[in-house]
């Protein structure tokens, strides 16, 4: 039925590349060209065609799909009828023996919605539980665990390949897309704000030798090596939280600290706006429909974490002050979490291969 299928990944943790692996061997069985993209910074490339499906597969990010992917998918250029389908993965987890599915809100519904909008047919979504990996906020699945989720979605992801690849279409309920449209306000302040903020948790600890591997994984370029002597990652507000360089660091030494969250929230909620709007703005501005004190408040919030992050870089440079701070942190005692199949060779491909 195709002629060819482009496979679009993007994944920190190497579960969305699973997935778009078990996909690729299913169309691979069936003897269609099979070409694989990952989904980083640099422009997709597709030719539209009606003989060609395109996969899309990427981790839920706040109950929505990551800026990365969105982005990339405005930038494809018009389906002209190429049919696509879209699997996030999303988190599941184990706890004592009961499985736990992820919420993928509009991860799904959205991207096949934007895909419709730019000329795709789109003829499958289909959310993937794979093990959670925000081992920002909790330590990663144990083998057993990992093992067991991963062995749940295979025959899930093979099943929805083999209906596609069949000139079926397969959407999962309805369900998901309600719960994602009531959960949309959480997963709009993730995108515009959340997000900028978890970039600025990140450090690295003592343990860092500066090999570089974290900036050169990270699928946005998010990372800057700084300093003279020993360079060091320094972490941007491009960042999308994937997880890449914290799962992947072979010295496990990226590391989240809540002192730094509970240090921009007391930065972040000092009422700046309202002092500024209150002793310095004279012009009636009421009278637009915009909200002056949200605006204000956002951007002196983003300037403040830049500047009280880089505070802390160039203090972290002090190695006495980093062994103490890196001590600190929750992270530092948590089990990091990548997908058992998937290395760091996995993930550093040319951006476009065939197979
Ligand atoms: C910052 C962040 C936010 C996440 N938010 C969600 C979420 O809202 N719902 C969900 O089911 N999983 C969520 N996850 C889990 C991932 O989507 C899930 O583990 C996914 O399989 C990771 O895929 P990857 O290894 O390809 O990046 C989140 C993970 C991270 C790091
Ligand atoms: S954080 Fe890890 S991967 Fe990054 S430079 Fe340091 S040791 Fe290398
Ligand atoms: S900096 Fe780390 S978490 Fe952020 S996008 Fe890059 S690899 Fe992912």
């Amino acid at each position: 039925m195709f002629e060819k299928i482009v496979v679009f990944f993007m994944t920190g943790t190497g579960n969305s590349y699973q997935v778009a692996a078990w996909f690729v061997e299913e169309a691979a069985a069936l003897g269609v060209e099979t070409q694989v993209q990952q989904i980083k910074v640099t422009k997709l490339s597709i030719e539209p065609n009606r003989r060609t499906l395109c996969v899309f597969t990427f981790p839920t990010h706040g109950f929505t799909a990551p800026w990365l992917l969105l982005k990339q998918i405005l930038y494809l250029p018009r389906g002209k009828g190429t049919v696509a389908v879209v699997l996030p993965s999303r988190a599941g987890t184990r706890i004592k023996g009961i499985s736990l599915p992820g919420m993928e809100g509009t991860a799904g519904y959205l991207t096949a919605c934007l895909l419709f909008l730019k000329g795709y047919r789109v003829k499958g979504v289909i959310g993937v539980d794979m093990p959670s990996n925000w081992t920002a906020v909790h330590w990663g699945l144990s083998k057993e665990n990992k093992e067991f989720i991963i062995s749940a979605a295979e025959p899930k992801v093979r099943h929805f390949a083999k209906v596609i690849l069949n000139g079926q279409v397969y959407f999962h309920g309805i369900a998901p897309l309600m719960l994602g449209l009531w959960l949309a306000p959480i997963s709009v302040m993730y995108l515009i704000l959340a997000q900028l903020i978890l970039s600025k948790l990140f450090f690295a600890s003592d343990k860092c030798i500066g090999c570089q591997q974290c900036a050169n994984l990270c699928p946005k370029q998010a990372i800057v090596m700084v300093g003279s002597k020993r360079k060091r990652p320094y972490w941007t507000y491009s960042c999308d939280s994937c997880m890449a360089c914290m799962n992947y660091c072979p010295y496990e030494a990226v590391e989240v600290s809540p002192i730094i969250g509970i240090m921009f929230y007391f930065i972040g909620t000092i009422p700046i706006s309202t002092y500024i709007l209150s002793h310095f703005v004279t012009l009636p501005l009421s009278w637009l429909p915009i909200n002056w004190d949200g605006i204000i408040q956002y951007i002196y919030i983003l300037i403040s974490v830049f500047l009280a992050y880089l505070l802390l870089h160039t203090a972290l440079g002090w190695r006495f002050f980093c062994i103490i701070f890196s001590k600190l942190t929750h992270t530092r005692y948590f089990r990091r979490y990548h997908a058992p199949n998937v290395s760091v060779k996995n993930l550093n491909q040319p951006s476009e291969y065939h197979r």
